[in-house]
């Protein structure tokens, strides 16, 4: 095998030069139009969760995560079952020979080896799904790259808010337009708004961002994209408010930040803040929550939170993704 980026390398680093294919997804940009507008209305026809085992039938899918899931992983799994295809995961813990020196890409290439269809990664370097395209012959799909993108999350946040707000995904890029989408929290160490930032803009969608310093800055900003100077300004008249949590594995060890009550107190949503925002306004919080400190238990579990509902559009949205990565996307029903 040719020299490659990964040569002799220990726990391995994004290759410097990569290639796009068709059906891989690692980042939101991979998808044009045409496929955004496609998957969300496909993941919305199969939301309802039909087993559809013909879709995916003899297809091996293989989940690679090096680093803790529950929803992302479990999701892709309900997935795969759903349209038939065999799941198969890896971690490269302590029962895997990684243990005994095997790199993390010279262990990737042996199980491609094995004929997987398509690879869905999460690990904690930024760039390392797209660095795969160019050693599989899998498909790659994202499940979160380090503070990068985490693509499907975004996904099913998208098709999450346009349930919630009853428009049609083949709007494509006007799908969400009026509406005002408020995240807030540690956006600087966030994926979810890698993925975010590139996707609801695209939808029409203006984005308001807000958090404390060292979580938010300037270079978040774009066309489509503003920063608040607090958490009130960001909420007031908002049609959709995102938590998220502090992303306290990814934190410069310099960060000093205020303890859970007055974080907060400062940072948190309650139900007196999400009062401020407009009357059809929904609540979404990628998880894992941390109750008490970026979300109050009365908004989390109130009747705005559509927090379980993006679980269930998760399941969806990875069917769409997975028949995609496997050239069956047009196999799955299409929307009303
Ligand atoms: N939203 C999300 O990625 O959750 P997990 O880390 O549990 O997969």
């Amino acid at each position: 095998m040719a020299a490659s980026a990964f040569s002799g390398e220990g726990a391995g680093s994004p290759a410097a030069s990569v290639r796009r294919r068709g059906a891989d997804l690692c980042s939101i940009d991979d998808l044009d139009e045409d496929a955004l507008a496609d998957l969300l209305g496909r993941a919305l026809a199969v939301a309802e969760g039909p087993f559809l085992p013909e879709v995916l039938g003899g297809r091996q899918i293989l989940a690679a995560f090096r680093e803790p899931s529950t929803r992302t992983r479990m999701s892709f799994e309900v997935a795969a079952h759903r349209l038939g295809a065999a799941f198969v995961a890896y971690d490269g813990g302590a029962a895997t020979s990684a243990v005994k020196g095997e790199s993390p890409i010279d262990a990737l290439r042996n199980l491609d080896a094995m004929g997987f269809d398509a690879v869905v990664v999460r690990d904690r370097q930024g760039g390392w799904p797209r660095a795969l395209c160019a050693e599989l012959g899998a498909r790659v799909l994202n499940a979160g790259d380090g503070t990068n993108e985490h693509p499907t999350q975004a996904l099913l946040d998208a098709a999450t808010i346009l349930e919630a707000h009853g428009r049609a995904p083949a709007a494509g890029s006007g799908a969400l337009r009026g509406l005002r989408v408020a995240i807030c929290g540690d956006l600087l160490h966030s994926r979810v708004v890698g993925s975010n930032l590139r996707l609801l803009p695209r939808l029409g969608a203006s984005v308001i961002l807000a958090g404390p310093p060292g979580l938010c800055g300037p270079e978040l900003r774009r066309p489509g994209v503003e920063i608040a100077a607090s958490l009130d300004e960001a909420i007031r008249g908002a049609d959709v408010v995102m938590m998220l949590r502090i992303q306290r594995e990814r934190l410069p060890a310099a960060l000093e930040l205020p303890d859970d009550r007055a974080y907060h107190a400062a940072w948190g949503l309650t139900e007196a803040r999400l009062a401020l925002a407009s009357p059809r306004a929904i609540v979404l919080h990628p998880g894992p929550m941390n109750r008490g400190v970026e979300i109050a238990d009365a908004v989390a579990d109130g009747p705005r939170s559509r927090i379980l509902r993006q679980v269930r559009l998760g399941v969806a949205v990875r069917m769409a993704a997975l028949a995609r990565a496997c050239g069956r996307l047009s196999h799955l029903p299409s929307p009303a």
